[in-house]
């Protein structure tokens, strides 16, 4: 018998053929798969495997008015916008009747932190140790939820983290290409700008020409190679007109770019002023975690501080972002622009995220994973969501507009 992963709906177990990767020998029967089995795909667990008949797969009722179509229809399209949003929601219950939507905080294969994860983990309980105080009284009004980032109008004040890698990261059931496609689309799309990173498994030049495909609404980050590398491009960023260039200082602790023999470097200050001084295009640094190296941003003449611990994957057992982001914007706040991420998930932890001091919030794993199974739609779609739950925390905080996300709306 075969049998499908209901949650990503793309892994298919075949009991003759048995799993090699899996080591799971030919003949294993589904009922003898050891219970610390996860989807290779997705991490589900084992309940979340269900019979295929004929390579159809019985729906549940609510699914079958959006997608009553054979299993190729499922692959193919399998990133659709009904799997969209899988992998984002919480715990699998583990009840064998219940599609279960989700894993474990933090577990998905490939997309944990390095180390034992302490940094990751970090970011996740600095932003959920604040709460938000709830305030409805006060007459109404829809909150101002649009913003401006360098002289572009966006429908909110988040997006895209910049991602890469989706061979080591993301189990190579995507194309690079792909998935900078999806995050860059799926962002614009939804009305904000999607950022891409740089892995040393394709060219490094891969996801700026993307942007450029995109007619430059996107934002590259490039590891900090050499300088000379480094200056090549932005050179190249900036023919192919892209919105604004970063580099992700805290990649110079990449294992990928160790494992690959491909240098990385710290940046002096000298460093950092010559990038912003080769280019006409606003720079970003970012994985920036204390005053004092966000004040080094600021006298380079750079135009956003990110403030970020790369989603906890270099540096284990750090600060989370959370626990530093208020003394950072107390120094810089009003000189430079503030980006914030770390287990950003919800429109409340934006709130959240702007309340303590950042002027956007950006989203990391959770559009690694809608991208991987919903490609630019399920991205928008998360993006979209974000946007309901925000505008639900601005009207029940007392926030009619993003300037009014202060600390006097949380509390710990
Ligand atoms: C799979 C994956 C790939 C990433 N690739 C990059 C990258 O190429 N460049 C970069 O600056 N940050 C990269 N990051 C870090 C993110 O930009 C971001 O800092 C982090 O994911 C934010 O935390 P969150 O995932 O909890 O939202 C990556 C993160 C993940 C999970």
């Amino acid at each position: 018998m075969k049998y499908i992963c209901m949650n990503c709906k793309i892994f298919i177990y075949d009991e003759e053929k048995g799993d090699s990767k899996l080591n799971l020998n030919p003949h294993t029967n589904v009922e003898n798969i050891p219970d610390s089995y996860r989807c290779p795909i997705c991490g589900a667990l084992k309940c979340c495997l269900h019979q295929l008949n004929d390579d159809k797969i019985s729906l549940k009722n609510d699914e079958k008015g959006v997608v009553d179509k054979d299993l190729n229809y499922y692959r193919d399209e399998g990133r659709n916008l009904l799997t969209g949003l899988c992998g984002v929601y919480p715990v699998c219950d583990g009840d064998p009747d219940h599609t279960c939507t989700g894993q474990k905080y933090g577990a998905p294969i490939g997309m944990g932190g390095a180390g034992q994860a302490k940094t990751f983990e970090a970011n996740y309980k600095a932003l959920q140790q604040f709460r938000l105080k709830m305030k409805v009284i006060k007459s109404h009004k829809e909150p101002e939820i649009s913003t401006s980032i360098f002289g572009k109008k966006l429908k909110a004040p988040f997006m895209g983290a910049p991602l890469s890698g989706a061979k080591p990261s993301l189990n190579d059931i995507i194309s690079e290409e792909d998935l900078y496609w999806g995050l860059l689309k799926g962002a614009q799309l939804f009305g904000t700008i999607g950022n891409v990173g740089n892995t040393p498994s394709t060219s490094e030049k891969l996801g700026v020409t993307i942007i450029g495909k995109n007619k430059g609404w996107g934002i590259p980050f490039f590891k900090p190679q050499s300088q000379d590398r480094l200056i090549k491009l932005f050179q190249l960023a900036e023919k192919l007109d892209v919105i604004a260039i970063g580099v992700d200082l805290g990649g110079v602790g990449s294992t990928y770019w160790a494992h690959n023999k491909k240098r990385v470097y710290r940046k002096s200050e000298d460093d950092l002023q010559e990038l912003v001084d080769c280019t006409g295009k606003p720079v970003i640094f970012k994985d920036i975690m204390s005053p004092d190296d966000a004040m080094k941003v600021v006298d380079s003449g750079a135009d956003a501080c990110y403030v970020s611990n790369h989603g906890g994957r270099v540096l284990d057992c750090g600060q989370g972002v959370a626990e530093v982001l208020p003394d950072i914007a107390e120094e810089i706040s009003g000189k430079i622009l503030i980006f914030a991420d770390g287990t950003v998930r919800t429109g409340f932890d934006v709130l959240k995220i702007l309340a303590l001091g950042a002027d956007v919030a950006l989203i990391g794993r959770p559009l690694a994973q809608v991208c991987v199974s919903g490609g630019y739609e399920a991205v928008k779609m998360y993006f979209n969501y974000v946007l309901d739950d925000l505008r639900r925390a601005m009207i029940l905080t007392g926030c009619d507009k993003l300037e009014d996300a202060k600390m006097n709306i949380l509390t710990v």
